[in-house]
């Protein structure tokens, strides 16, 4: 800022000479008409209009002038400056006017465009089929009964009859946790542990929980050391069946799995027992239903074979029988009062010959091309 100055000429202090307030409102207006944008525009008038512009500081010499000049540069300013704020108001307008009608073209909504479309997943059938065997039999009066994946060997062997050097035990079969052999185990007196083979060890903890009669359905995940291929996995699924009360015979177990049968594959579907061996039970049978597709119809009739069944007339569903009064015993069941059927088979087979699912691989791989067919059952 300069020194009063008592012989002081306006014109001749350089930042007020009216040619140069003159090219600071130039500059000023050519500033506004050439931004495109109000950001660009908010930058024009920092520079032109703001604290630190030529005529802010140009307004700012006006304090310094002796009192005869002040007037005639203020009116010079104060007139520029209000010019100069009224080109920016306008200029203000005419973009933001701009904005608004761009923002109505660029974001208007067409509300006749289809939405986005969520394809729903679905559950897998190993779990839907599972549920729908759970079902008839909890109809039945049966409740469902579950038990751990890792078991303890006398839970999924011992307690089952297994004798310690039957051939189901063995490394090739079954997934040792800790092996009975294993010096910590041996020393604590304890039974090794294993990823259950089967669902059958869920009846021995059932009949050790409960006193009878005792009727459940166990269904749920086993383990097997076999290498995934179209007809084995190592992680699969079976369902357990334990009913213990006075006076069961072979004739309510017959009865009970031809009911399933007809409930899971069509009135009149039947089953039979054939001769086997199981530790557990006594006597043991394999059971088999009758071909849901053919009914026995392709038997010997080569003019009409029938894929599900190979034409055999019959399907290997699993293990039946009588349990055995050892395992009645070790479970402190007295055999003398109680009787009772088990029976057991494996879901991923029924699955596969109930859908024709040629693969076992596709049921593992979590693929939901494999489950979407199958439909969103609950
Ligand atoms: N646990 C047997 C297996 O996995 C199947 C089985 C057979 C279950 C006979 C039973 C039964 O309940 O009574 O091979």
């Amino acid at each position: 800022m300069s020194a009063p100055n008592k012989s002081y000429d306006p014109v001749e202090v350089e930042a007020l000479k009216p040619e140069e307030i003159a090219r600071m409102r130039d500059e000023a207006l050519a500033a506004f008409a050439a931004a495109g944008d109000l950001a660009a525009l908010h930058e024009a008038k920092i520079a032109h209009i703001g604290d630190r512009s030529p005529l802010a500081l140009a307004n700012r010499e006006i304090g310094a002038l002796p009192p005869h000049a002040k007037a005639d540069a203020g009116k010079r300013v104060g007139g520029t400056r209000a010019e100069v704020g009224r080109a920016l108001a306008t200029r203000q307008e005419e973009l933001e006017a701009e904005r608004d009608a761009r923002v109505l073209v660029e974001e208007a909504v067409d509300v006749t465009l289809p939405g986005d479309r969520i394809t729903p997943g679905a559950r897998h059938p190993l779990t839907t089929l599972s549920e729908r065997i759970e079902d008839i039999f909890v109809a039945m009066g049966y409740e469902v009964a579950e038990g751990p994946e890792v078991e303890a060997e006398w839970f999924n062997f011992d307690a089952l009859n297994f004798t310690p050097d039957h051939p189901a035990r063995a490394m090739q079969d079954t997934f040792f946790v800790r092996s009975a052999g294993a010096a910590d185990a041996a020393a604590e007196g304890e039974s090794g542990v294993v990823l259950r083979t089967h669902t059958s060890p869920v009846q021995v903890r059932s009949m050790l929980d409960r006193e009878p009669p005792i009727y459940v359905v166990c269904p749920g995940r086993v383990y097997r050391t076999d290498e995934l291929d179209a007809t084995h996995t190592p992680v699969f699924h079976q369902v357990e069946l334990l009913a213990i009360d006075e006076g069961l015979t072979m004739a309510d177990l017959k009865g009970t799995m031809d009911h399933m049968v007809s409930a899971l594959f069509g009135e009149g579907v039947s089953t039979r027992v054939r001769p086997n061996y199981f530790p557990f039970t006594e006597p043991s049978a394999e059971m088999d239903m009758q071909c849901y597709v053919c009914r026995g119809a392709s038997v010997g009739d080569p003019d009409h074979p029938c894929r599900t069944c190979s034409s055999e007339g019959w399907i290997e569903l699993g293990g039946c029988g009588m349990v055995n009064p050892r395992v009645l015993i070790a479970c402190g069941i007295d055999p003398e009062k109680y009787s009772g059927f088990a029976f057991g088979f494996g879901i991923e087979r029924m699955l596969m010959f109930r859908h024709n699912v040629e693969d076992m691989r596709d049921m593992v791989e979590g693929d939901v091309r494999f489950t979407r067919p199958f439909g969103m059952e609950i």
